[in-house]
């Protein structure tokens, strides 16, 4: 059982309000919003096929250090397989469209998270076979942040308070969002985008449970990893690869992030094929996170600036 008041309100990208702002989401609204979403009929395309997806994704995957992490063309082949069984309604389609304009990290992002987890879901994860709605949670996660305001999104430099409580909605509006267009609340897609701020140790939000599905857990991996290695707009350096993994290896050992995902995480960037239960992780800290980084640093409202930043989605970060 949980609650959450919505700060804003979730809207789709036509504009229909699913929930006012105000709202106290419960299971059971989420629920009864998934029953209005089976009413409807939303047809379902491939996400590979999709628009520039799957040429944009070769791009990105020549970037370091994901061109080392899938250098090995069978496997890219065998991992393209696995994505192109992934169906996703089209008015989640069309909000990748939306971020391909408006914002491209979280284009890219979105897309990234997708394939890494597409590499990990079977192998780091105790518990057996996983199935095409949990493929389907890589892409969906991050889909909440359509309601959530562009100058926020993008704006450099420290959120204020309230413009961080916005931000932090886009989990929920997620949640909403996917169980409306899946119609099922207790979709897997549905769960990733509610939960995959949330952390073991208790420390994520919105509700600060310890209690993580293990696919949760993997997407949680990949999207901190991958946010490490973008630049982003409150960070305009991104971590280099060593540095990313450090930070992870740190997050483990914490107890924030689990160990599982992060070794499998690891083992990807070791020679082709490494077992993640097997390879040694280094506790030497070498690296040097970059300067300039507000993650996590609160804006003087009364000194409050909106700049938007738009780096090059495409730039080598250093490695
Ligand atoms: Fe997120
Ligand atoms: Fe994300």
């Amino acid at each position: 059982m949980f609650q959450y008041e919505l700060p804003i309100s979730v809207s789709t990208l036509d504009k229909q309000e699913l929930l006012p702002a105000g709202t106290m989401i419960t299971e059971q609204v989420v629920a009864e919003v998934a029953a209005l979403g089976r009413m409807q009929s939303h047809q379902a395309c491939v996400l590979l096929d999709y628009g520039t997806v799957a040429t944009d994704l070769q791009r990105f995957l020549l970037i370091p250090p994901y061109c080392d992490i899938f250098a090995d063309q069978e496997l890219v082949c065998e991992i393209f397989a696995r994505m192109q069984s992934v169906r996703l309604p089209l008015p989640l389609l069309q909000a990748l469209d939306y971020f391909r304009q408006h914002d491209f990290h979280t284009y890219r992002h979105i897309l990234m998270v997708f394939t890494l987890s597409s590499l990990l879901i079977n192998s780091p994860l105790e518990e057996g076979q996983r199935t095409e709605a949990d493929f389907m949670a890589g892409p969906s996660h991050d889909f909440g942040k359509i309601c959530v305001p562009l100058h926020i999104l993008k704006k450099a430099g420290p959120l204020t308070a309230e413009e961080l409580d916005i931000l932090k909605c886009h989990p929920m509006s997620g949640y909403v969002l996917a169980a409306y267009y899946l119609g099922d609340h207790l979709h897997p897609a549905a769960l990733v985008a509610r939960d995959h701020h949330e952390r073991r140790d208790g420390s994520g939000y919105p509700r600060g449970t310890t209690t993580l599905d293990p696919v949760v857990e993997m997407m949680a991996a990949c999207d901190v990893y991958d946010a490490l290695l973008s630049p982003r707009p409150y960070r305009p350096l991104s971590f280099d690869n060593r540095t990313a993994l450090e930070e992870l290896t740190r997050l483990a050992e914490k107890g924030t992030l689990s160990w599982t995902c992060v070794e499998a995480l690891i083992a990807c960037n070791r020679r082709s094929g490494a077992d993640p239960n097997r390879i040694i992780v280094s506790k030497n800290v070498r690296g040097t996170p970059p300067s300039g980084n507000c993650y996590g640093i609160l804006a003087d409202e009364s000194k409050n600036s909106v700049t938007v930043r738009e780096p090059d989605p495409f730039s080598i970060p250093r490695s």
